[in-house]
Formats: C-alpha cells, sequence, structure tokens
C-alpha cells in the first residue's frame, strides 16, 4: 500500500457548491443595533438537525442549537437534563447544515455555573467540537463576570434572561417575569450586568411587554425576544412549535404551519398502501436487467 499522500488544497472542498452565502459574523449581528438603534428585527429560529438547519438557514441570521431540545427531540420533561454531549452533537450537525446564519450553541444546566473557569472549559469544548461561532447561556447578574471572562477571550456569548428554563425549579414553574416589581427590577438589572460585561445579544424570554421594551432601551447590544415583545431587536421561535410539530404550545407561539396533521396524513397513506400492497409501485421496485 502506498504512503505517499497528496494533500488536497482545492478550495471547493471548502466553499461548496452551489456557492454559499457568507455567514454572518458575531460583530455584524452586534453592529445591527448601534447607539440604541435597531433596523429590521433579526430573525432566530432553532435548529437540533442537518436538514432542518439547512432549510432554515437562507431565512434566518441566527440558528440557535438550544437546550430546548431535551423536549423537542428526547422527550424530556425540561431542560435540566440535557448534557454538553448532547449539545456538541446537535450543535455540530446545525454547523455543517448551515452556511449563512451565526449559529449560537447553548450551554446546559450544570455545565457553566460553578465559576468562569467552569464555564471557559466547556464553552471551549463546544467552540471547537462544533464549529459554533457563539454560546448561549442562561442567568444575569450572577452570571456577569462568567461573559465578561469569556468574551474577553475569544468566546462571544449570548445571555438569556426573564424566564430562564434552566431555573424552572427556582422560578417555581414556567412563569411570566415582571408582573412584580421585584421581577421586573430584576429582568432589568440583569439584562444591563451582562450587556456590560460584554454579552454580543440578550435573549429576553416570558416577560411582559412594557419590561421587554424598558430593556430593550436599557441595553446597548440587541435583545431577541421570545413572549416579549416586537419592539425587542430581533425574534426567536422553536421551530417545531412555529410548524405546528405539537398540540399544547406555549401562548407566546405562533403556529405557521400544521406539520403535525401533514405528517400524520402522509403516514396514514403510507400505512394504508403498506398495508393494501399499493406500495411500492412499479417505479420502487428493482427488476433483473435486460
Ligand atoms: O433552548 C432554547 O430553545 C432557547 C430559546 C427558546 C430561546 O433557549
Amino acid at each position: 500500500m502506498s504512503t505517499t499522500y497528496t494533500l488536497d488544497t482545492k478550495t471547493d472542498r471548502a466553499h461548496p457548491t452551489p456557492k454559499p452565502m457568507k455567514r454572518l459574523t458575531v460583530p455584524a449581528i452586534r453592529g445591527r443595533k448601534t447607539d440604541g438603534e435597531s433596523g429590521e428585527p433579526l430573525v432566530m429560529l432553532t435548529a437540533y438537525t442537518v436538514r432542518t438547519a439547512q432549510l432554515l438557514d437562507p431565512h434566518c441570521d441566527m440558528l440557535l442549537v438550544g437546550d430546548s431540545l431535551g423536549q423537542v427531540i428526547y422527550g424530556l420533561d425540561s431542560t435540566i437534563p440535557v448534557s454538553l454531549d448532547m449539545m456538541i452533537a446537535h450543535g455540530s450537525a446545525v454547523v455543517r447544515g448551515s452556511y449563512h446564519s451565526l449559529v449560537i450553541v447553548d450551554m446546559p444546566f450544570g455545565s457553566y455555573e460553578q465559576s468562569p473557569d467552569h464555564a471557559i472549559r466547556s464553552a471551549t469544548r463546544v467552540m471547537k467540537e462544533t464549529g459554533a461561532a457563539a454560546i448561549k447561556m442562561e442567568g444575569g447578574e450572577a452570571m456577569a463576570e462568567t461573559v465578561a471572562f469569556l468574551s474577553q477571550r475569544g468566546i462571544p456569548v449570548m445571555g438569556h434572561v426573564g424566564l430562564t428554563p434552566q431555573a424552572v425549579n427556582v422560578l417555581g414553574g414556567h412563569k411570566v417575569q415582571g408582573r412584580d416589581e421585584a421581577t421586573a427590577a430584576k429582568v432589568l438589572a440583569d439584562a444591563k450586568a451582562i450587556d456590560e460585561a460584554g454579552a454580543f445579544s440578550i435573549v429576553i424570554e416570558g416577560v411582559i411587554e412594557p419590561i421587554a421594551i424598558e430593556t430593550t432601551r436599557a441595553v446597548s447590544c440587541p435583545t431577541i425576544g421570545i413572549g416579549a415583545s416586537a419592539a425587542c431587536d430581533g425574534q426567536v421561535l422553536v421551530t417545531e412549535d412555529m410548524l405546528g410539530m405539537f398540540d399544547r404550545v406555549p401562548r407566546f407561539v405562533k403556529k405557521y404551519d400544521d406539520m403535525a396533521a401533514q405528517v400524520t396524513q402522509a403516514v396514514e397513506r403510507y400505512a394504508a398502501e403498506v398495508r393494501s400492497r399499493a406500495f411500492p409501485e412499479e417505479a420502487q421496485t428493482y427488476q433483473p436487467k435486460k
């Protein structure tokens, strides 16, 4: 066997055809808001798999590999059991399936909270093993030191305040935040703290609209709303929710399709055709070559 190898330097290995668009960068997203003003709202959706990423990519600015994959893909009760390995497996699939959107991978519960050192070890794995350009982490004032630590060491951080699902046991459920003075003040203080620490963008989830608007005005980086306000600098939804894959979704979800009904119809037709031997037809069978 030959032991001589030729290094393949053809550029089309790195730039497949059809020629993809240039991927959006963290400074490009951050730069969409200057002096408190943002133009066209940023579009973000969740993606966990390569094919979904391929379909969403041309229409989005950002793809979030959210730890919501715990419920959506794995049928878990909450995001708490999601592991770093799960996030890395799905994160790398989404990077492989996209060329245009900035890909952000969620840091799962237990992978970053202990200390900046703990966070950078986990975040470094995410960046090296997925190829994603940024990570997202929940928490505000308590995480500000970590946000600064990572941002200053080459790891862009998207923050997440308000209804933070990893804190479900502290919040006592998936409760809308900002209805009382204490939680309203906390949302604002949390967002300001991580903005000042260097977060390039902040998700505001499950917050009453006036507080979401006040928070968006109070921070310099773009806010991405989910159950917040159209006045946020961008919006995100869980893709499977907005496609209508689930019957029960939070009030803030708008269903843009009824994929559950479409899948059910297709599978019903398939099952009927298998049982009646109508499938496979001639077009789907192989015959000996003449
Ligand atoms: O995990 C997730 O999908 C999220 C978004 C809903 C913001 O954090």
